[in-house]
């Protein structure tokens, strides 16, 4: 039986943490606040989600800082995220360092979350109401295809 983690960093308007949540609970993958624990012990794990917002353009540093210390050694991983625009592909860095890192690079999932950051608090925000419920399964239909067939 396939086991899964998701390790993530959520911290604009936890808009991430609600697709951590649909994840974890249709792959029944524990999960790990790396703000609350910044070393998570990936022993015993066969796939690993990072997730986080995308903050001037990359993952949170946290989360980077963690992928670069890791020697996967062949462990399956793949990555979650939610960005107020979705103009770039923002997984490419953290693929390309999970590749460095020996990880076996299953892919991305990314979509729009509640974005006030700076002036954008002006007008409400953009992307009000993301993640919504469709953004939600779809993050956790990524989340089964990627964990592939091992899932209970
Ligand atoms: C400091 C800061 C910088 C951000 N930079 C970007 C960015 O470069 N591109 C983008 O699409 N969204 C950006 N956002 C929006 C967040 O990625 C988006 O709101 C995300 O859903 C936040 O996730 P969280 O609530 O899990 O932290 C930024 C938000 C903050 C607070």
């Amino acid at each position: 039986m396939s086991k899964a983690v998701v390790i993530y960093a959520s911290v604009h308007h936890r808009n991430t943490l609600k697709l951590v949540r649909a994840v974890a609970e249709r792959i029944h993958a524990d999960t790990v606040d790396l703000l609350r624990d910044a070393l998570p012990d990936l022993t015993g794990y066969d796939c690993v989600f990072f997730a986080s917002g995308i903050y001037f353009n990359t993952f949170h540093r946290s989360l980077m800082d963690v992928i670069g210390r890791t020697a996967f050694d062949g462990k399956r991983a793949c990555l979650l995220y939610t960005c107020g625009l979705r103009y770039r592909d923002y997984a490419r860095p953290a693929a390309r360092l999970l590749v460095r890192q020996g990880a076996a690079y299953g892919g991305s999932f990314g979509c729009r979350g509640l974005d006030t950051y700076g002036m954008l608090k002006r007008i409400g925000g953009i992307a009000k109401g993301h993640p919504n419920q469709t953004d939600l399964e779809r993050a956790a239909a990524f989340a089964v295809s990627a964990v592939g067939e091992h899932i209970p």
